[in-house]
């Protein structure tokens, strides 16, 4: 030992013995413990991390949603403003961690995933209950996935219980209602476990909040942070797939089919939808994109 290096003083009163205060609360013998690569491919370590991050940070996103609808219910717009805030924090590190496996080609995903499956079975990750239960709180309600849980009744229920549960979007629409807005019933009281059907009286809910800037300012901030979350989503998702890409091209996936046709039709399920089709009719003059306008203009002139 380094002379300087003085033996270890005792671990403060309620330190466990073996651990410091910073061991003890962060638990990080534990998780460095959580690494168990397959194969000998020197990148596994890469891959198994970059996925373990991403599972927390769904299960963050998950935590802070559940508090920011409880906000909402109790008509605090505010704290429910700051919440999300951090949800669209949290999805910047999230997407982020597809540069740490940004370096695989097919031959390096395949000499990964070809251990995987003599040890562990034929997985997928939509086995993967936190980004299940996030996308749920996002709204994105589609039931047919329950079906990976059947082998982890608790996580099935779980699920079962987030599908038939409002979504954050259910909370927003709800606090609007209260707010005055013309939100239908048909909307509030729906059974909450079926796809969400856009309607058009919450389209024009959302143009007469964001009408005028000077009104409903709070509201705006709030459509503001949903649509950043949404962004942040679609993000990870565009990344998913041309990470998909890069790795696996067109080879079939876990159903058989290939695996990205499997994946485009998703690049379409964006949250909250009439915050986005409101879009076409806010502000004055609508209708027509001051481009176009402007070339008509132009020929109008020659
Ligand atoms: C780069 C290598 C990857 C490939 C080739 C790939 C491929 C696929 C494919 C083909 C699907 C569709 C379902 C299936 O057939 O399994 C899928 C779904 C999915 N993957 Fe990946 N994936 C990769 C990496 C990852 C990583 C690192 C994560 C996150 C930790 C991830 C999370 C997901 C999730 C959450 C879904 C469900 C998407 C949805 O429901 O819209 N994937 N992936």
């Amino acid at each position: 030992m380094n002379d300087t290096v003085k033996p270890a003083s005792p671990a403060p009163a309620g330190t466990p013995a073996g651990h410091t205060p910073y061991s003890d609360w962060l638990q990080t013998d534990v998780l460095h413990s959580l690494q168990h690569p397959v194969s000998d491919h020197p990148g596994e370590h890469a891959w198994i991390v970059s996925a373990q991050v991403s599972e927390l940070y769904w299960m963050l996103i998950i935590k802070e949603i559940q508090a920011a609808q409880a906000q909402l219910r109790a008509d605090d717009l505010t704290g429910a403003c700051r919440t999300l805030r951090r949800v669209v924090a949290h999805h910047e590190p999230l997407n982020a961690t597809w540069r740490s496996i940004a370096w695989m080609t097919p031959v390096d995903l395949l000499a990964i995933l070809s251990c995987v499956g003599p040890k562990y079975g034929k997985d997928t990750a939509l086995q993967g209950w936190t980004y299940r239960q996030m996308v749920y709180l996002l709204g994105i309600k589609q039931g047919e996935h329950l079906q990976h849980f059947l082998p982890q009744p608790r996580r099935w229920e779980q699920l079962s219980k987030a599908l038939a549960e409002p979504s954050l979007y259910d909370d927003v629409l709800a606090h609007l209602g209260r707010k005055g807005f013309a939100v239908p019933a048909v909307v509030l009281d729906r059974d909450f476990s079926v796809p969400y059907t856009p309607d058009k009286a919450v389209e024009n809910v959302w143009r007469d909040v964001y009408a005028n800037p000077d009104e409903h300012r709070e509201l705006q901030q709030l459509g503001e942070t949903l649509a950043d979350i949404a962004e942040g989503f679609s993000a990870w998702k565009h990344l998913h797939l041309m990470a998909t890409r890069r790795t696996f091209g067109a080879r079939p996936a876990y159903f058989g089919t290939e695996g990205i046709a499997w994946l485009m039709p998703t690049m379409n399920e964006i949250p909250f939808p009439e915050l986005w089709s409101a879009r076409g009719f806010i502000g004055d003059p609508p209708a027509v994109c001051p481009h176009a306008r402007g070339q008509g203009n132009a020929r109008a002139a020659e």
